[in-house]
């Protein structure tokens, strides 16, 4: 792993907004992988500030709530077109797990197979979970599994239910990447930001178990983190 350490937020977006345009540019041909959250917001606006023009064609989402309609301001789907999509004026395509071409049964294979056909990913962005999460795979996932339904934990419905109008609306289970499907990418950048993700961080870099879903990823030949952490 290549650690950055960075003084602060700002810092570390910028940084890896950098990182992301060099990586995705060094291979134009190929697609790469998104994240939503807080931390990848300030990323993407740091991309909108940089006139980032991206030259793939397509980009994979990590996860989507499962059920949520795609016209709602809380999926990821509406996230991602608003701030990535338009906010770049980037008209390649989305693929969404449990979303558009793959809202159906056969969906998230039908997901593994585009991520197959397009890939390898240049680069994928991550974040992590409070509780350690790494796109939806929760503590205790497996370390082979692939794009799924899962059910969420309490602590990411409590964390993430902030986001919506009515708390009591947010999804308990959404459909995500599996952590061997994220191991595919060439590159990974995890961008964990701010004293809330310290402990998460410290745990699945000193203690890697199966209750770190990080530790399926630790031993990736290109794992860049960006941090304004000690761990
Ligand atoms: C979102 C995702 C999640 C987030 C994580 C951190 O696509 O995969 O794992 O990266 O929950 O979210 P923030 O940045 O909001 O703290």
């Amino acid at each position: 792993m290549i650690a950055h350490h960075v003084k602060n937020a700002v810092e570390g977006q910028m940084l890896a907004a950098t990182l992301f345009m060099q990586a995705s540019n060094a291979k134009p041909d190929k697609p790469v992988g998104l994240a939503t959250g807080g931390t990848m917001d300030g990323v993407y606006q740091q991309l909108v500030a940089n006139s980032f023009k991206p030259g793939f064609k397509h980009a994979f989402a990590l996860d989507e709530y499962d059920g949520i309609s795609p016209g709602s301001k809380n999926s990821y789907l509406h996230e991602l077109t608003e701030k990535f999509s338009k906010a770049l004026d980037w008209s390649g395509q989305l693929h969404v797990p449990g979303q558009g071409l793959y809202a159906h049964e056969a969906g998230n294979q039908e997901f593994e197979e585009a991520l197959a056909d397009l890939g390898p990913l240049s680069v994928q962005l991550l974040g992590i979970g409070t509780n350690g999460h790494i796109a939806f795979n929760e503590p205790g996932s497996d370390f082979a599994s692939r794009t799924r339904r899962v059910e969420l934990h309490q602590e990411t419905v409590s964390a993430n239910s902030i986001y919506f109008d009515d708390p009591q609306s947010m999804p308990t289970h959404a459909n995500t990447q599996g952590l061997a499907t994220i191991a595919q990418a060439d590159m990974l950048l995890l961008v964990v930001l701010g004293e809330h993700k310290q402990a998460a961080l410290t745990k699945s870099i000193r203690h890697p178990d199966q209750s770190t879903p990080l530790a399926a990823l630790l031993e990736h030949p290109k794992l860049v983190l960006v941090t304004d952490q000690e761990f």
